[in-house]
């Protein structure tokens, strides 16, 4: 077992489970795929409990499944002394998560993610909501869960598109906060990690740096990094061929750490070493032609992170640190966008 902070567990799923005879009512919340994914794994593990299953995919993060989590809820008369246990990816996270911390005020919720995003970031710190009209996560609210149960097995049946997206994040992990770590993940490919090592390595870095800044004042902001063009290409990409999350960043993180050269100070060696081993992970994706990187570019002044419509990025100082608030124009996101058109496939 490996403690990352007190609340957080990285160990088979049987082991997390002591304890939870102290609550009056528990209740599993699930989506289609976790439901016969995970949930078939470990049903027989858990004490008498309730099932709350919602349909998967972003898509449905929405008030309408809230309002089946709340239901439910209200028709099992849960109470204060109730759990939910979220087991899930991010959506079912983020929003089993909402759910309990305002259903009467805020039940007891446990996130048990089974996605790679989901154990190295969705599930770490405390960020809760859905989405609302087009706007992601608009409607939210920071609270902590119990505890997190990680159990890396669940990533067994994870589709490998899936893997390789939350590996965006383990990527960024390494590339603002440790260097070592970084020239590490280089020398091995996707299949040949070490899954417990790595997820206990990324929630260490996320983990660390949300409680020195838990709601985003300052350093928390460079867990951002790749995620100011990352986010606009995601949604650009949105209505036309859906890039996952981690796809979006990669590309993200391509095109800022071009910036850091220029704005940051990135030597161009390590700039050149960062980009190949994306590229290698996650191929080349076709951007629009160039007339429409300005389009994309408009979309980062949508970014939350921006103050007074100046677009505020998180830069490479070196693989390993990073700095945030660097004032980038969209004229340099088109260029960094025009960059990454021209690489190689
Ligand atoms: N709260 C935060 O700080 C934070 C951080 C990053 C991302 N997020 C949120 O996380 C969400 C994305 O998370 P995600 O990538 O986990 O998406 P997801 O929850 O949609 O899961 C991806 C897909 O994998 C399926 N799945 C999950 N576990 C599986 C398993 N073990 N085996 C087989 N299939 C499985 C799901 O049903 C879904 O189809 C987004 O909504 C994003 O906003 C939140
Ligand atoms: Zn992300």
């Amino acid at each position: 077992m490996t403690f990352i902070a007190n609340h957080i567990k990285i160990q088979p799923f049987a082991e997390s489970l002591q304890g939870l005879d102290r609550f009056s009512k528990i209740a599993v919340l699930v989506d289609h795929n976790t439901s016969v994914h995970c949930y078939q794994k470990i049903k027989d593990q858990l004490p008498p409990h309730f099932l709350i299953s919602i349909p998967e995919g972003e898509i449905h993060k929405n008030l309408q499944t809230c309002q089946i989590i709340w239901d439910a809820l209200t028709n099992y008369e849960f109470d204060r002394n109730s759990l939910l246990i979220n087991l899930g990816g991010g959506v079912v996270g983020d929003m089993g998560g909402f759910c309990a911390a305002t259903f009467k005020r805020g039940i007891t919720f446990v996130q048990a993610p089974t996605t790679l995003l989901a154990q190295v970031d969705a599930s770490v710190g405390g960020k809760l909501g859905i989405d609302f009209r087009q706007y992601k996560n608009h409607i939210g609210v920071f609270a902590e869960p119990e505890a997190v149960w990680i159990d890396t097995a669940f990533l067994d049946t994870l589709p490998e598109r899936e893997l390789r997206s939350g590996f965006a994040e383990v990527i960024k992990h390494c590339l603002i906060a440790d260097s070592q770590a970084w020239d590490a993940l280089q020398s091995t490919s996707l299949a040949q990690q070490n899954w417990n090592q790595i997820v206990a390595h990324s929630v260490a870095i996320k983990s660390g740096v949300v409680s020195e800044d838990p709601t985003e004042k300052g350093l928390r902001k460079i867990l951002n990094f790749g995620h100011t063009i990352g986010h606009a290409v995601e949604s650009y990409f949105l209505d036309k061929q859906p890039l996952l999350h981690g796809e979006a960043i990669a590309i993200g993180m391509i095109c800022e750490a071009w910036l850091s050269v220029r704005l940051s100070g990135l030597s161009k060696e390590e700039f050149y070493q960062t980009g190949a081993y994306l590229l290698s992970v996650f191929g080349k994706e076709n951007l629009p032609a160039d007339a429409e990187l300005s389009t994309i570019a408009q979309l980062a002044l949508q970014d939350k992170k921006n103050k007074a419509g100046q677009i505020q990025c998180v830069l490479l100082k070196r693989t390993g640190e990073a700095v945030y608030d660097v004032p980038v124009s969209q004229n340099d996101i088109v260029a960094a966008l025009r960059y990454y058109q021209s690489l190689e496939a």
